[in-house]
């Protein structure tokens, strides 16, 4: 497949070309996760329009995101139901102060949220971006806490391979070396405690001898420092940036038993795997049981606005409810509970119950396994793995440099495709239909061909 060079109707690219927004973008902006150097032999690619699962590029050629633009576009790009919602705030308010004030969008919000946890998170304290929705949960663990007359339980636990953002709070509970190594002398480091990830088992092992093998750990680590902790943060059912780690619900379900054992907070961390991507709308309703804090955000907006939530208990809120400002959580970023970004998200939560999403995403998960078949039997490949709507698979002999020649294979094959190291993830919108999965199939197939080659 190569990319079909199109003349959109309503896009304008013949004022722009991808040379000319590159050459500008390259001078002007700093990108994000970026050694900016790599782009003297790897090209930026300057989107100008979204339709759907595809991207147009400035030259008019069309790529099907199989990433869903970094994990938080659910229902591809320009979803008429989200943007009308965006359109219609946008006639009655843009933005509000949320100290002090509040406003419908924001209350219908929090209201739906705690619905669909069955009530038993109804606080929700908001954001913009994912990390700062961990910071939020970190600090609200610790100052409960501390509010509770036990201020020396403030450390963190996670896991190894775990990933929960970029700010120095964030990182201190991240075990990517990648992203934190740089940093180690800013960080208060979390204990990092082994992951359950099911490709460690060995053989003869199962994944849930991995996982109960790692909740053991947890326990012998809490029986010498429960009081000293506060929190463990920890990513349900997929470790996402730390290479698509899976593992099953029973994990979950032995972490919360001991949290209770031991009175230490469950952080459960959804802000990439929340919003059905593993089967249902939060991974850890899967386990039965309900954390101290879901973090969420990503999908949230379906890839319209930034915005990010943690969802808390009553016992976390009343701890804070007192005549005493010190005891109240004085956290706050200007942009929190944003009027617009609130009428996306419950635009997304009305399209997950209109579309009966998480039904249809079971079946058309069955049939995209049909379809990957042949890429996961490849002999190059190892552990080919599904949660949900999220497909990987390691590629354990990969030539130097393949993260980067297959993104670039794949992307001149008409897909937008990022490796994590050898780890290869699609990561659809929920909207792509099964031929478009067959032609992104293709690209992986393509690209890990051209990477051996
Ligand atoms: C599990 C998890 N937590 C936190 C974050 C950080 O979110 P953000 O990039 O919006 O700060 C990410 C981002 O990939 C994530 O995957």
């Amino acid at each position: 497949m190569s990319p079909d060079t199109i003349n959109e109707p309503g896009v304008d690219v013949t004022s722009r070309s991808n040379a000319d927004l590159t050459a500008r973008s390259l001078k002007a902006v700093w990108h994000p996760c970026t050694q900016m150097k790599a782009h003297e032999a790897f090209p930026l690619v300057p989107i100008v329009a979204g339709e759907g699962v595809w991207l147009i590029d400035a030259d008019g050629h069309r790529y099907i995101d199989a990433v869903s633009s970094w994990w938080v576009n659910l229902f591809g790009h320009r979803e008429p139901r989200i943007s009308a919602a965006v359109r219609d705030q946008l006639d009655r308010l843009e933005h509000v102060i949320l100290a002090g004030f509040t406003h419908e969008p924001v209350v219908q919000l929090s209201e739906r949220l705690s619905a669909l946890t069955g009530g038993a998170l109804g606080h929700a304290f908001y954001a913009s971006d994912g990390a700062s929705a961990t910071e939020i949960a970190l600090k609200m663990s610790a100052h409960f806490w501390h509010n509770q007359g036990r201020p020396g339980k403030n450390r963190f636990i996670a896991l190894e391979g775990g990933y929960h953002g970029e700010t120095l709070g964030a990182l201190g509970v991240t075990d990517v070396p990648i992203f934190r190594t740089a940093y180690e002398a800013l960080l208060r480091p979390a204990a990092t405690l082994p992951s359950p990830d099911s490709r460690r088992a060995a053989r003869g092992e199962k994944a849930i001898d991995v996982a109960i093998d790692a909740a053991t750990a947890l326990e012998r680590y809490l029986e010498r420092h429960a009081s000293e902790t506060a929190a463990i943060i920890f990513e349900p059912l997929i470790q996402c940036a730390g290479g698509m780690a899976m593992h099953g619900p029973e994990y979950l379900r032995r972490v919360r038993a001991l949290c209770d054992r031991f009175d230490v907070h469950f952080i459960a961390d959804e802000i990439a795997v929340g919003f059905g991507r593993t089967g249902t709308l939060f991974a850890h309703e899967q386990a039965g049981i309900r954390p101290d804090f879901l973090c969420l955000s990503k999908g949230i907006t379906g890839g319209y606005l930034p915005l990010s939530v943690v969802l808390t208990t009553d016992a976390v809120f009343d701890a804070f409810y007192d005549h005493d400002i010190a005891r109240a959580f004085l956290h706050s970023h200007s942009y929190t509970g944003n009027p617009l970004a609130c009428a996306a998200a419950l635009a997304v939560l009305e399209i997950f119950e209109q579309d009966n999403v998480i039904e249809t995403n079971r079946d058309k998960a069955a049939r995209f396994d049909r379809i990957a078949a042949p890429l996961g039997a490849d002999p190059r490949v190892r552990h080919a793995r599904r949660t949900g709507m999220v497909w990987a698979f390691d590629v354990p002999d990969a030539p130097i440099g393949f993260p980067r020649t297959f993104a670039e294979v794949a992307r001149r094959e008409g897909a937008l495709l990022r490796p994590i190291g050898n780890t290869v993830y699609l990561m659809p919108p929920y909207v792509m239909d099964d031929e478009t999965w067959e032609r992104v199939v293709r690209a992986a197939q393509r690209a890990l061909d051209a990477s051996f080659a």
